[in-house]
């Protein structure tokens, strides 16, 4: 456990834990405000991402952001964002639960830094991850879980939503549920 974001951050960048760091470009640590109360975690790089060093900056970002900005939540300011690896997997393909393993730990330590009051997970992947590996997305996102004292929703993945247009209403309603949920605990 680092007891500093920077700390962190520095050894992060560095990691080695898993063959995945072979064919990465750039680690993507994550982005936004560390002292914002709302976490929202995808699944890992993809191309544009391992290119810039950014998360969600490829086309399903353009449209998180564009979901988030309509509900006044801005990577700027008033959130944060990571993934669950941190390295690309090539090809885009899922990362393996051994990859997942072995990156989680810096996830687990800059939830530990940022003390979010509400996670969001974006996709299957995350979802599974840190909610219940038995979620069943298309059923359960929008719902609201609690788990270590924090709330956590899971949403349909933006990639998901590009491939399947007609689930777009469904997944912005999710959003609309998270910002009355921050109005309902007051922590904006
Ligand atoms: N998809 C993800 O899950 N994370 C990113 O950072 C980009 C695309």
């Amino acid at each position: 456990m680092f007891e500093s974001w920077e700390s962190l951050k520095d050894n992060c960048m560095k990691c080695k834990k898993c063959r995945l760091c072979e064919t990465r470009t750039n680690v993507v640590f994550g982005e936004g405000n560390p002292n914002s109360k709302i976490m929202f975690i995808g699944e890992g790089p993809g191309e544009n991402e391992d290119l810039q060093g950014r998360p969600f900056v490829g086309r399903s970002g353009k449209l998180l952001d564009k979901m988030l900005n309509a509900v006044d939540l801005y990577r700027e300011t008033n959130i944060y964002i990571a993934n669950i690896v941190k390295c690309r997997p090539p090809q885009n393909r899922d990362p393996s639960i051994e990859e997942q393993e072995c990156c989680i730990d810096w996830l687990r330590n800059q939830t530990l830094l940022i003390k979010p009051k509400i996670i969001v997970c974006l996709g299957r992947i995350a979802a599974m991850k840190i909610i219940n590996p038995d979620i069943k997305i298309t059923k359960e996102h929008g719902i609201f879980f609690e788990k270590n004292g924090i709330i956590m929703m899971p949403t349909l993945h933006p990639a998901a939503l590009l491939r399947n247009p007609s689930q777009k209403p469904g997944a912005f309603e999710d959003f609309l549920k998270l910002r009355d949920k921050i109005k309902e605990l007051q922590i904006m």
